[in-house]
């Protein structure tokens, strides 16, 4: 299993992401934020260099976070933006495909994939899905940003531009995945539903939160999110 090496471009990352798409990805990441204050125990993938966590630690100070990330630089940024809630930050330099999640014994009640799950394949995709659903609480949240083709006169364009991303990023850090793996099926097969969703870029860009339906309980009805 090849690793990519995201430490090349760490640093840069965030200058690279404001010269190409704006602030369009900050609006993102931060959308959703609000709706995490009722969370104690969150998994954040593939964090990168900190913004979204960093605040996720200042907005909710009962929150406790397991950050992973395969990049030393990466999980070092972070570090330093979270400075203030270091006692309630806890990195992993591994690789999120692989990693341990039993053993940290802890019941998380939320997921946060930022532009992270198109780091991986398919069948990637599918198996950290199947690891990491043991370890959520039964209502859990799962907050996802990604890219997405959409349907209408944009698709072609939202093709061309993915895939021109794609193709950078394996000349930056080597990574091998060279399209948008499926998340909607596999997420879904393990008892998510989509509670709320926010596109923007005329759909090339998503944030969606999900939670996993406790039995018998409608995602509406067991927990309050807008
Ligand atoms: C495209 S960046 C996204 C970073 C951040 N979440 C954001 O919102 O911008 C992907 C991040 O995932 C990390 N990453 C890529 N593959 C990984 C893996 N298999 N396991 C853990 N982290 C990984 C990279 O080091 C990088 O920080």
């Amino acid at each position: 299993m090849k690793q990519p090496n995201f430490d090349v471009i760490a640093r840069s990352y965030r200058w690279l992401e404001y010269l190409s798409l704006g602030m369009s990805l900050e609006r993102c990441r931060f959308h959703f934020l609000p709706q995490t204050h009722s969370c104690r125990y969150a998994l954040v993938l593939g964090d990168g260099d900190g913004r979204f966590t960093a605040k996720l630690l200042a907005a909710n100070p009962g929150i406790e976070v397991d950050a992973i990330d395969i990049s030393q630089t990466m999980l070092a940024l972070l570090r330093q933006r979270s400075e203030q809630a270091s006692d309630r930050l806890h990195t992993h330099h591994a690789d999120a495909r692989t990693f341990p999640y039993g053993s940290e014994g802890k019941s998380y009640d939320l997921v946060v994939t930022h532009f992270f799950l198109d780091c991986l394949t398919q069948p990637e995709l599918e198996q950290l899905i199947g690891c990491i659903a043991p370890v959520l609480a039964p209502e859990a949240f799962w907050l996802i940003s990604d890219f997405h083709i959409p349907r209408g006169p944009m698709r072609l364009l939202a093709r061309a531009y993915v895939r021109s991303l794609y193709f950078a990023f394996r000349m930056l850090t080597g990574l091998e995945t060279a399209q948008l793996p499926d998340y909607f099926t596999p997420i879904t097969e393990h008892g998510f539903a989509r509670i709320a969703s926010h596109y923007s870029l005329a759909g090339l860009l998503g944030t969606e939160v999900w939670q996993r339906r406790a039995d018998n309980l409608s995602p509406r009805r067991s927990h309050q999110i807008s």
